[in-house]
């Protein structure tokens, strides 16, 4: 079974217990560093507590806690069944101005609710943080990503790379309001997950031997500005659209052309064309626009399956995109 298709059917199960890597959260945070200083910082799916799933989310945020000048960090966990506890470190600068963490304790306070994030023990932490940070149960991932808007809420969150075609997320990527963060290396991302719900993924896809489960369809979703997102794809040695239009065939019901890899985006090309949706990975918005996702955009009785297609076959979901600057092609 595919990595995709395994993420899929763990997201209908709800299976959401899995644990990120401390590798690849340092792989993604040291991106964003200069975003922290003096922010407070929640992680509202992650158990802090010592022990096998204790959040490495947490452990990067007390490890770094100094060094990128945080003014508090909390945490809460989600305990289905029972209530649970809110875990915070506070400091600030001492009397000589210097941050001062050594020999920290974090406040453990029990709070009204099961952890869980939409709860109002949560919502009310939520409220006061900066920045969240996590890796949120993918099935309630939705919920999850409206919260923080609604709270108009910084962060960075890893979620199933798919979500940028929910008819609730596309509109946030198509408008600039959330974008893809780095992601993982070589896209595929291994999850640490409990030994106890090993029966429930696919031979294959959990490894006894390190205790993984990979995912290749997952990636970073954030609204923090980073400098990825303006360094513009290098279209130099690509192909012309005008020298091979028969690389780039029309749809049968949009106008639009078919670019069925990021890499063959043509260099000459004005209209629009609709590219794969890794091509998000690269998008910098200063060189195109998003015109819309395949099924929001062109008007439903044209849909084929749902799709754009060509010579009455439907494509993969299609991004559809247009250059800022005419190429004067
Ligand atoms: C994909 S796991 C990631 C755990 C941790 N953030 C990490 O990255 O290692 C998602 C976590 O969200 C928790 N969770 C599930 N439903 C939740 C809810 N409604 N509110 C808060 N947390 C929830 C799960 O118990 C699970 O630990």
């Amino acid at each position: 079974m595919s990595g995709n298709k395994n993420l899929h059917d763990a997201m209908k199960a709800k299976q959401d217990e899995f644990y990120t890597q401390k590798a690849d959260i340092e792989r993604e945070l040291v991106h964003y560093k200069t975003h922290f200083k003096d922010k407070i910082v929640y992680c509202n799916c992650d158990d802090p507590k010592d022990g096998p799933n204790a959040s490495e989310f947490w452990q990067f945020f007390v490890r770094n806690f100094n060094d990128w000048q945080l003014k508090k960090l909390i945490a809460t966990h989600y305990e289905p069944d029972e209530t649970t506890f809110s875990y915070k470190i506070e400091t600030g600068p001492d009397k000589n101005g210097q941050f001062n963490m050594f020999n920290y304790t974090a406040k453990k306070r029990a709070i009204k609710s099961n952890g869980d994030f939409r709860s109002q023990p949560c919502v009310n932490l939520l409220k006061q943080a900066d920045i969240i940070v996590t890796n949120p149960p993918f099935s309630l991932f939705r919920e999850y990503v409206a919260q923080l808007m609604k709270y108009n809420k910084k962060f960075v969150i890893i979620g199933p790379r798919n979500a940028i075609t929910y008819k609730e997320i596309f509109p946030l990527i198509s408008s600039n309001k959330i974008w893809l963060g780095y992601g993982f290396k070589n896209s595929d991302a291994y999850f640490r997950i409990d030994e106890k719900n090993a029966a429930k993924y696919a031979a294959g896809v959990y490894n006894p031997e390190t205790g993984f489960v990979h995912f290749r369809n997952c990636t970073w979703f954030t609204n923090l500005d980073i400098n990825k997102r303006h360094e513009p794809i290098d279209l130099r040695g690509h192909y012309s659209y005008y020298e091979n239009p028969e690389r780039y065939p029309k749809y049968d019901n949009y106008n639009a052309i078919e670019v069925s890899k990021v890499d063959d985006i043509p260099y000459d090309y004005d209209g629009v064309m609709g590219v794969p949706i890794t091509f998000m990975d690269k998008y910098c918005p200063e060189q195109f626009e998003i015109v819309g996702l395949d099924r929001y955009t062109v008007p439903r009785e044209f849909l084929v399956g749902g799709r754009v297609a060509i010579n009455g076959k439907p494509r993969y979901a299609r991004i559809l995109i247009r250059r800022r600057e005419s190429t004067g092609g």
